[in-house]
């Protein structure tokens, strides 16, 4: 898949990888990408020989600034520019992948540029990476899913403490609020990304699609309904 003016498709040896690209922009999120993003998950999702798919951002200053603030503020008001956005569900796509997501987050991972983290399933983050949610600030929320999917990767005082307070962490913080599952200097980022990649690749592809399942539909169910679901999982893979 190439043609694409925002976003960076490729493929290698069953990972496929995602690389958010204006870095004029600090890769800044915008209605071009919200669309390019929206097909190229629909790609990976679909592609039988992607297996696991990496995201990362171009340049060396950021993953993703949050949403483009210059076509967010022309907009003819934040309400019809949140509307055009909601025409693709790209955060419903991304919930559709039963494939392992990982995260390489680098510099300013902001904004929607958090929320796209909290849809992966393992984040990596380098030393210099700074977590925010500036919304509050510009009179409107998360919605880019992160009101929902946030509090599920990290406990609720923390959500509340970045949501809320539009506070920024540091790598070392965002760990310690288990926003963030490791940190590593930033020439390590994308080998450490590829060594866990690697791990999952040499697991059956049916389990490690079960395993993820389980743990992200059993969130959301009572304990009982979650037992339900891990044991049909677990009789689909035997059958298989
Ligand atoms: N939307 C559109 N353009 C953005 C952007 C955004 N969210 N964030 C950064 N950019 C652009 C800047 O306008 C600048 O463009 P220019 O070179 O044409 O002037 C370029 O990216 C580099 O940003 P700059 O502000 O010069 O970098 P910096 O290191 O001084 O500051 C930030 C970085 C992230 C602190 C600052 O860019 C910022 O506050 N961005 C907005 C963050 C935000 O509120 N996002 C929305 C969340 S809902």
């Amino acid at each position: 898949m190439s043609g694409f003016e925002t976003i960076i498709y490729e493929k290698k040896d069953g990972t496929a990888y995602v690389t958010l690209n204006r870095p004029q922009a600090l890769n800044a999120y915008n209605i071009r990408m919200r669309d390019e993003l929206y097909q190229v998950l629909a790609a990976a999702r679909d592609d039988p020989d992607v297996r696991v798919i990496i995201f990362r951002g171009a340049g060396d200053k950021a993953f993703c600034a949050g949403a483009d603030l210059n076509e967010f503020l022309t907009a003819p008001s934040p309400v019809i520019a949140r509307q055009v956005r909601w025409e693709r569900d790209v955060w419903g796509r991304f919930l559709s992948i039963t494939k392992p997501i990982i995260a390489a987050l680098h510099g300013y991972v902001l904004g929607d540029g958090v929320e796209i983290a909290a849809c992966c399933d393992i984040r990596v983050a380098s030393e210099d990476a700074r977590f925010g949610t500036p919304e509050m600030g510009l009179g409107i929320i998360t919605a880019a899913g992160g009101s929902q999917t946030i509090p599920r990767v990290i406990n609720r005082a923390h959500a509340m403490d970045i949501l809320i307070t539009g506070r920024w962490v540091t790598a070392d913080e965002a760990l310690r609020m288990k926003l963030v599952n490791r940190v590593v200097p930033r020439d390590e980022l994308l080998p450490a990304v590829e060594r866990i990649a690697d791990k999952i690749k040499t697991y059956d592809p049916l389990t490690v699609s079960c395993a993820k399942e389980a743990v992200t539909r059993g969130l959301d169910l009572s304990l009982e309904r979650g037992l339900e679901l891990e044991s049909n999982l677990s009789a689909r893979l035997s059958a298989s």
